[in-house]
């Protein structure tokens, strides 16, 4: 598949076309931001790892039936995806109380939700990503009632898979981040999950311990991210490299492979 033009960048990632006008390649950069960008570092190896992490868990979303946007990983840092007209909205869905939950409404850090909830924020960079009602989203038409419907009932099937998935290798899904864009399939308009899933976007914790194996570690200055990111990756079965090998040696290996074919 051959790269175009560059047509998006965002924080994470960046968005070229390809050679079929229907799809587009996304690239995950290293660089990690935090506070609306008011925080910024580059972590070599995090765009590996969260290539390799959200390709896994939206193929096993779309094996559950959840459509996305995914066609498939190219490399080490791009995978193919269905270009789709974003939805503004993030969707934020929380299982337990943490991070600006907790700030904003005096709950305890670590309460465990009744059910899950669904928050929205304007994606606005601008405005720094306010939460939002759900009718704010029918006053100004950012999407339809019926869209909404279908977004929440996929919503919920991820957490469960996820929750599920996340479970069965000791971590405990916090709370997460999601995106959908719109598409026309055979002449139909749907609504499909797009962007990524990885511990830039969820909040990850060891089941018996409670350590952060997520962006937290970088936003509060907690270290060794790269090491946590690659601990989600291991115990999905998704690096088979020896025990001690980094994110980081996993680029390298792969450029040397490279250079010996
Ligand atoms: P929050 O507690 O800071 O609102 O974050 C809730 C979840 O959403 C957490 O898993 C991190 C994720 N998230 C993003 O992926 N991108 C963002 O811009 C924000 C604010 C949160
Ligand atoms: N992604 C957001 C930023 O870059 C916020 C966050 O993930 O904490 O600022």
């Amino acid at each position: 598949m051959k790269k175009g033009k560059k047509l998006y960048e965002g924080k994470a990632k960046i968005i070229y076309a390809s050679s079929d006008k229907n799809l587009v390649i996304q690239y995950f950069k290293d660089d990690a931001t935090a506070f609306n960008n008011q925080k910024k570092s580059t972590i070599e190896g995090k765009g590996v790892l969260n290539n390799r992490i959200s390709e896994y868990i939206l193929s096993n979303l779309s094996q559950i039936g959840i459509k996305n946007h995914l066609v498939k990983r190219l490399n080490m840092r791009e995978q193919l995806i269905k270009l789709v007209e974003i939805i503004p909205i993030e969707f934020v869905v929380r299982n337990v109380a943490t991070g600006s939950l907790t700030k904003r409404l005096g709950i305890e850090d670590g309460t465990i939700l009744k059910e899950p909830l669904i928050e929205y924020c304007l994606k606005d960079d601008d405005l720094g990503d306010p939460l939002i009602a759900e009718d704010h989203i029918y006053a100004f038409d950012w999407a339809s009632k019926k869209e909404i419907e279908k977004v929440k009932k996929m919503i919920l099937r991820i957490n469960d898979f996820m929750i599920g998935m996340f479970r069965g290798v000791g971590i405990k899904l916090i709370d997460f981040k999601l995106e959908f864009g719109r598409i026309k399939i055979n002449g139909k308009n749907e609504v499909i999950l797009a962007d990524e899933i990885s511990p830039d976007t969820c909040r990850l914790w060891d089941s018996v311990t409670e350590k952060k194996l997520d962006k937290d570690r970088f936003r509060k200055d907690l270290g060794d991210l790269i090491p946590a990111y690659t601990e989600v990756a291991k115990r999905l079965g998704i690096l088979h490299e020896q025990s001690n090998v980094t994110a980081v040696n996993v680029t390298k290996l792969s450029s040397i492979k490279k250079k010996n074919k």
